[in-house]
Order: C-alpha cells, then structure tokens, then sequence
C-alpha cells in the first residue's frame, strides 16, 4: 500500500517482475491521480502504463501506444484512464487544443511517458515513477516511485 509521502525503490529482472511493481502502484490510485513516467527510449514505460491499465480493469484487447495520438483513453472499472506519450508534443497551442488538463481531475487517472516534453503542465501532487535500465544487464531496471 501506497500511502505519502513516500517514496519506493524496486529492482526489475524482467519484464513481468515490472508489471508486477506497477500493478502494486495502481491499487494505490484514485481518479484525479497523475503518474508522470520517466526513462529512456525502451525503459519500460508502456508495459508500466499497460499493466497499469490492465489493473484500473480496462478490457481493450489493444492497448496501443499512444506515441502518435498523444492520448488514448480508456474506461476501467472504477475510473477512466488516459494513456499519453508526449514525446511528440508540439508547441503550447497543441497542449491547449488538446485538453490535456481535463485529464488531471477525476473520474480521470493520467499516466503521461514523456512528461519532461511539457513539464509546466504538471501539478504539484504527480506521482513520479522513474524507471533507469542497467548498464550492463539488459532486462535489469531500477524502478522508483515518489509520491509527493
Ligand atoms: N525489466 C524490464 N521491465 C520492463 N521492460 C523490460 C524489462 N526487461 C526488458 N524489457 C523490455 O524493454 C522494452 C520496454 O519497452 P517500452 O515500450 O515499455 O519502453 P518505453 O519506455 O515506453 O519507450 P518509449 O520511450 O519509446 O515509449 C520492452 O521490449 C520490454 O520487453
Ligand atoms: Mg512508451
């Protein structure tokens, strides 16, 4: 159980010991929650944010990357959850067009890969999960959550 402030280190061998970390963050979570998601190309993001998903009850058979439509949303069992990459986030006018904000407050929970693309938008009580790969094993992570 996740309660604040807090803040968790985990080490991830593989990719289902990662999927098993991000479900323990999202029994903690309650609409109007952001998690702002952290880590190179290939860290792991989208399979954290999938099995988040999975978690909230979402059913989609797909869950795509949301790379090219910056969000996709979802309805889980007790909440609606909006998946977003902004690694290609263009300028302010695009943020506002796209409504990013109405995602930060219930019955939504946001997870957003790629947060430091447009880092004024965020409030001040985003969960921050930071997820560093290995240098020399390749399926080895440091996973770090920070609630604040
Ligand atoms: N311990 C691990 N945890 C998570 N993923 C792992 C692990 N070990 C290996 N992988 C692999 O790393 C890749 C992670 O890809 P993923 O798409 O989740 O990265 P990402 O951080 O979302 O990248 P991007 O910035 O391109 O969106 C997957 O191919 C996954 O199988
Ligand atoms: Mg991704």
């Amino acid at each position: 159980m996740l309660t604040t402030p807090e803040d968790l280190k985990f080490s991830s061998h593989n990719e289902s010991e990662t999927v098993a970390i991000a479900r323990k963050l999202a029994v903690a979570l309650k609409p109007g929650d952001v998690v702002a998601l952290y880590g190179e190309l290939g860290a792991g993001k989208s399979v954290f944010c999938r099995a988040i998903l999975r978690a909230l009850g979402v059913t989609d058979e797909a869950l795509p990357s949301p790379t090219f439509a910056i969000i996709q949303e979802y309805q889980g069992e007790n909440c609606q959850v909006a998946h977003m990459d902004w690694y290609r986030l263009g300028d302010a006018d695009e943020i506002e067009m796209l409504g990013v904000r109405d995602f930060f407050q219930p019955p939504w929970i946001a997870l957003i890969e790629w947060p430091e693309r447009a880092a004024f938008m965020l409030q001040d009580h985003v969960i921050r999960v930071r997820i560093s790969p290995d240098l020399k094993d390749p399926d080895l992570r440091n996973i770090e959550v920070e609630r604040a």
